[in-house]
């Protein structure tokens, strides 16, 4: 079967189907091995991407900009101190504006409805750069870094273990439903997912064979090919910042507790920014079963595939 996600959106993993997602994987995979040969492609040449911040970002940022960059388009950094967001000029207003003078737009903020306002009024595609409640690209980039650990993912276990209903947690569940891989989030039940999403990711995982799990219990990592974090404050929160390290501190990721997944082979991921020694040890984040820089590199290669799918007619 042939995908073709030609000026397609990517706001939520939730609308791509388990094939496309593996068609973004293996572009991603072909747009890594190209960059290693040094060639130079100009796929973006006479195209705009607008990149809309609300919220801060190195990888992100760094990823969207580079990658479109280097093959010939020419991106835009727009903050909220530079652009209305639905302040003095209506979100739907900007969007219609916007949609007249580029070829696509990403959006990182708080609200999962500006992304798809946007995407609505401007009829050019929107990517998420993360919201409060998904982070779409990033999934993309761990699961192509576990694609390069494991190679076929279908019934590998990861987990999750720290803030279970933020983006990353959110996002890392509806991928593994889609692709078959065992999802276990640890977590205290104050920070577990929300349940329609859960409910709905196991709905998904009835095709394709994964176990979404949720538990408060560390033991629940034992058999775990991949151990997963983030920070326990994300952007947005930062008025909550005692209760989550009263909640999390008996979750860090230490190599104690790396030992408990009974697998030598297992490895590390986090999305990065790290809170070094919080919700991980420098031990593991630096150690030998860590693919964090990977995983940040792998931001890059996945985001340019994502623009080449939903830009170019044949990628
Ligand atoms: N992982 C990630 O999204 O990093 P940034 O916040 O630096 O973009
Ligand atoms: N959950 C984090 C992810 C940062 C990439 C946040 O939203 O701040």
């Amino acid at each position: 079967m042939s995908v073709s996600l030609l000026g397609r959106s990517l706001l939520t993993l939730l609308d791509y189907s388990p094939e496309e997602i593996q068609y973004l994987l293996d572009l991603s995979k072909k747009v890594k091995n190209e960059a290693k040969t040094g060639r130079v492609f100009s796929r973006f040449t006479g195209k705009t991407l607008a990149l809309l911040f609300e919220k801060r970002s190195t990888r992100t940022r760094c990823a969207f900009e580079t990658a479109f960059g280097e093959e010939g388009g020419h991106p835009v950094f727009l903050s909220t101190a530079d652009i209305q967001l639905g302040g003095k000029e209506s979100l739907e207003d900007t969007a219609r504006v916007l949609g007249r003078m580029f070829s696509a737009i990403q959006f990182r903020g708080f609200k999962q409805e500006t992304a798809e306002i946007l995407s609505k009024y401007s009829n050019i595609p929107v990517y998420n750069g993360l919201t409060d409640l998904y982070h779409p690209t990033q999934a993309l980039a761990d699961f192509l870094t576990l694609r390069e650990n494991f190679g076929e993912l279908k019934g590998k276990k990861l987990c999750y273990i720290g803030d279970g209903r933020n983006n990353v947690a959110n996002s890392l569940m509806i991928i593994s439903s889609k692709l078959g891989v065992h999802f276990t989030i640890i977590a205290p039940a104050q920070l577990n997912p929300d349940d329609a999403l859960k409910r709905r990711c196991e709905e998904i995982a009835k095709s394709s064979g994964a176990v979404i799990t949720v538990s408060p219990d560390k033991n629940s990592i034992e058999g775990a090919d991949a151990v997963y974090t983030d920070v326990w404050i994300s952007m947005g929160e930062e008025d909550k910042k005692e209760e989550r390290i009263r909640l999390l501190s008996p979750y860090q990721v230490n190599q104690t507790l790396m030992e408990k997944t009974g697998k030598k082979e297992s490895i590390f991921l986090h999305c990065l920014p790290a809170v070094r020694n919080q919700e991980v040890t420098d031990e593991v984040l630096d150690g030998p079963q860590s693919r964090a820089w990977d995983e940040a590199e792998n931001r890059k290669h996945t985001i340019k595939a994502v623009m080449l799918a939903t830009l170019i007619k044949e990628p």
